[in-house]
């Protein structure tokens, strides 16, 4: 698999699905010690199938990449807010990757030089939505999302809800970044601008985001900062099996940034 640095790829893998027992074995002699011990303490199966098959999808994708890794032998690291990165040394590729995983759905995103960051959701999900706005979204998402028509706020929510997690994925410091130092708003259908608070000292205009929508049940939204505002990027979208098969895919893309650029 090649992949250049104005590219992203992002590969999806329905955990459920996932249930040949074979492939199963094979996707634990994949882990080292350290997740083994991790997967082993999640309470419930469905829980420590997922852990399974996202170990799995990491090893195997990055291995499509770097042919002369084998997906055992990745290694990994994390930042002091827990982004996971590559610590292989003497990498041909500078692979970054991001990873999200809800109900029924885990999200890869592969890029090479810029960090990346992706979150799904499960749009289905039992517990609060619209009522815990106020908590998690700026001062001005939060009116404009309750200024919306009642049957269109449940949608704005996982809009704001996965870019904001995009963008503090991307960044690599998780919720350590005040989730009211940046705003979303939507000026137009299938437009995405972001506004930064100037304590974040950083540059809105190299930003770029993505709303796709796999399916009816989950949103997903990817983020990536380009090293100068010009940067463009395509997105290419991969089903996939971990070791046995994957299919292209081309999820409608029904937001993104791009119009900001024209
Ligand atoms: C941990 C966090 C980075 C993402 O959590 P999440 O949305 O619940 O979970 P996701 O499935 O999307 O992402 C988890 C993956 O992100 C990666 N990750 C962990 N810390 C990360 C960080 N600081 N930056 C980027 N990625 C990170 C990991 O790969 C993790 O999966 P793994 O543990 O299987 O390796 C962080 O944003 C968080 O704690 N969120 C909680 C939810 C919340 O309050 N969101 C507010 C939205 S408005």
């Amino acid at each position: 698999m090649i992949i250049s640095s104005r590219e992203i790829h992002l590969w999806y893998a329905y955990d459920e699905q996932i249930c040949d027992s074979q492939l199963l074995c094979q996707y634990h002699r994949l882990l080292n010690e350290e997740e083994c011990s991790q997967q082993k303490r999640f309470y419930f199966e469905k829980h420590r199938h997922q852990y399974l098959i996202t170990r799995a999808l990491i090893r195997t994708v990055l291995s499509l990449y770097v042919n002369e890794i084998a997906p055992e032998k990745w290694q990994f690291t994390k930042n002091k807010y827990g982004k996971p990165s590559i610590s292989n040394s003497r990498l041909r590729l500078p692979l970054h990757f991001n990873i999200s995983h809800t109900d029924k759905m885990v999200v890869l995103a592969v890029t090479v030089d810029q960090e990346v960051g992706v979150d799904v959701e499960y749009l289905l999900r039992s517990g609060k939505t619209v009522e815990i706005a106020d908590s998690f979204f700026s001062p001005i998402e939060a009116r404009q999302l309750l200024a919306l028509p009642v049957e269109k706020q449940k949608d704005r929510f996982f809009d704001l809800w996965t870019l904001k997690e995009a963008y503090i994925k991307a960044c690599g410091m998780g919720l350590s970044i005040p989730l009211d130092h940046f705003s979303y708003s939507f000026p137009s259908q299938g437009e995405i601008t972001i506004s930064i608070e100037p304590e974040r000292n950083d540059q809105p205009e190299y930003w770029q985001f993505w709303q796709i929508r796999p399916n009816d049940s989950h949103k997903v939204s990817l983020a990536i900062k380009g090293d100068e505002i010009t940067d463009s990027y395509s997105i290419s979208m991969r089903k996939i099996i971990p070791l046995s098969n994957s299919v292209e895919v081309n999820y409608p893309i029904v937001r993104n940034t791009a119009l900001n650029r024209s």
